[in-house]
């Protein structure tokens, strides 16, 4: 792929680039959208170093996506945009995240994507680390892929409120346990066409029509499978990193081998049913 007006430098081969040449605190021109938009669909996961942008360009930044949804279990970064999160942590909270996952798969349409920005990065650690699930997909055997094909699964946040409480946080409305979403277990990009792994291990409780042993046993698996290092790659943040990442064929980890202080915005761009 070869781009006229962003300099696109891949982090590995499955996933990931760096996209440079580009300043998101002004406007730019399609053709410049239509770029970032390629490379989105190429890499699945872009950042661009040193911007220095406002709330707003932050917001037009993921429009350009999408819709901005309003989260519902995370603080906001002010009350006037109630579609912006804070992300925030003096070293001394527990760090939410830290186990492979796509954002909120126990939706019925979950997020599309989401675009996080750095304004303060600890001096060592915190980084995130991004597994592209196409690559996860295309190196499970041909009779596994069988196995799968048509297959779904149950995706529920017992998990997540489970934690909460561990921690001791208050479960408010938005963390009640909701109903489980059924999703395939290979989903279709609708953009690229490709195929991706769409199970995690904080989210997916079952396989549908397997019995229990059957079901944990495979899921177990999957969730191994996935984490090869092979479809991964690590993000350093910088302060004034903006990176998009696309929640229907990447799975992210937040390290928590941090001290110090973090803090990030955090937009979802919201998503249609998996298929
Ligand atoms: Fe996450």
């Amino acid at each position: 792929m070869t781009y006229e007006t962003i300099n696109v430098s891949p982090a590995t081969t499955h996933i990931g680039a760096e996209i440079s040449n580009v300043d998101l605190s002004g406007p730019l021109d399609n053709k410049t959208w239509d770029e970032i938009h390629q490379a989105f669909a190429a890499h699945s996961v872009i950042y661009f170093r040193d911007q220095s942008i406002s709330v707003d360009d932050h917001i037009a930044f993921a429009e350009k996506f999408g819709k901005p949804e309003e989260p519902k279990k995370l603080p906001k970064y002010s009350p006037q945009y109630p579609t912006v999160s804070l992300i925030e942590n003096d070293g001394t909270k527990a760090v939410v995240g830290n186990r492979w996952h796509s954002d909120n798969s126990d939706y019925r349409e979950p997020p599309l994507g989401v675009a996080m920005y750095a304004e303060v990065v600890p001096e060592t650690g915190g980084d995130t680390l991004f597994a592209s699930m196409y690559a996860a997909h295309d190196a499970l055997s041909d009779r596994m892929k069988d196995i799968l094909d048509g297959a779904t699964a149950l995706h529920d946040n017992t998990n997540v409120q489970n934690y909460y409480k561990g921690a001791g946080v208050i479960v408010q409305d938005g963390m009640a346990v909701d109903e489980p979403s059924e999703h395939p277990i290979v989903r279709t990009h609708p953009v690229t066409g490709r195929k991706a792994l769409f199970v995690n291990a904080v989210y997916t409780q079952s396989i549908v029509g397997l019995n229990k042993n059957e079901s944990d046993a495979l899921l177990a698996l999957l969730f191994t499978h996935l984490q090869a290092p092979d479809f991964a790659f690590r993000l350093r943040w910088q302060p004034g990193t903006l990176t998009l990442w696309d929640n229907r064929c990447v799975q992210h980890y937040a390290s928590a081998d941090y001290l110090g202080h973090r803090r990030m915005r955090r937009v979802v761009v919201g998503g249609d049913r998996p298929y």
